[in-house]
């Protein structure tokens, strides 16, 4: 088959035409339907609530500090760190394993797939930015977010969204230990939060997370790791990585 080159030409056309037209969420090429931070295709933000806080902790020890814990049905999860510093954003699963940066070594930027979602994980070089995690979610697990810390917690602001407690949901909390994942997830939003960072939301309900927490990372005393380095931030470039 010989292909001419202005067929070349027109089909080099027609797909930089079907690229620059977006599919919306629902498919449909320019639709224009984009999902809301609930994760609802052409919604308005009206069936999740937003918790947000921050960590602005500068005398904690050296190494893994918890942040937060991000409950399963988080949406719209953004971790941004105020300024760049030295020290690392990480991510583990409820179940201890490494997301991003979760075991004594430092992950490039990039894509990171964790709990039903993607995060994407920046550590801007050359300029004043910080790192920063995002992910669109929803989450299906529960995910700990934590801080490698070295020096000069410039602060880290984190936001997510969680779906909205629905009234029939609230009056059967608890009532024989069957509640569904969603009920789960309605019920984390008052998440622990033993790194005296804030938490606001509107829900003031509060969760044993212990069900979670029993299967946490062991535990680490300052010392044990002495011998193992989180490299310098010579930082691997992050203009080749997919955004
Ligand atoms: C910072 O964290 C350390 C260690 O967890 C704790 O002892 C200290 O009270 C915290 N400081 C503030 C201002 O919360
Ligand atoms: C994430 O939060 C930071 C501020 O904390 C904000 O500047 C940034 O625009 C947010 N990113 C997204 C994708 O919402």
């Amino acid at each position: 088959v010989v292909v001419s080159s202005s067929s070349c030409l027109s089909l080099s056309l027609s797909l930089s035409l079907s690229l620059s037209q977006s599919e919306g969420c629902d498919g449909v090429l320019g639709s224009g339907l984009v999902r809301d931070r609930c994760g609802v295709c052409g919604g308005g933000d009206g069936s999740c609530e937003r918790v947000t806080g921050r960590f602005e902790n500068s005398s904690v020890p050296l190494g893994y500090h918890k942040i937060l814990d991000i409950p399963p049905g988080a949406t719209a999860i953004n971790i941004t760190e105020r300024h760049s510093s030295p020290n690392y954003l990480a991510l583990r699963s409820g179940t201890g394993h490494s997301v991003v940066n979760g075991r004594w070594a430092v992950d490039p930027p990039g894509k990171y797939e964790a709990g039903g979602t993607t995060f994407v994980y920046s550590r801007p070089r050359g300029d004043e930015k910080g790192e920063t995690l995002t992910a669109a979610g929803p989450t299906t697990t529960l995910l700990q977010l934590y801080i490698i810390f070295h020096r000069q917690n410039p602060g880290i602001d984190y936001e997510y969204y969680i779906p909205v407690k629905k009234e029939k949901e609230k009056v059967r909390e608890w009532d024989g230990g069957s509640a569904s994942l969603r009920e789960i997830s309605a019920l984390a939003v008052a998440v622990e939060d033993p790194a005296s960072s804030s938490v606001s939301s509107s829900s003031s309900t509060s969760v044993n997370t212990d069900r979670w927490t029993l299967e946490r990372p062991r535990p680490r005393s300052p010392g044990s790791n002495r011998n193992t380095r989180i490299p310098p931030r010579t930082d691997i470039p992050l203009d080749n990585q997919p955004v």
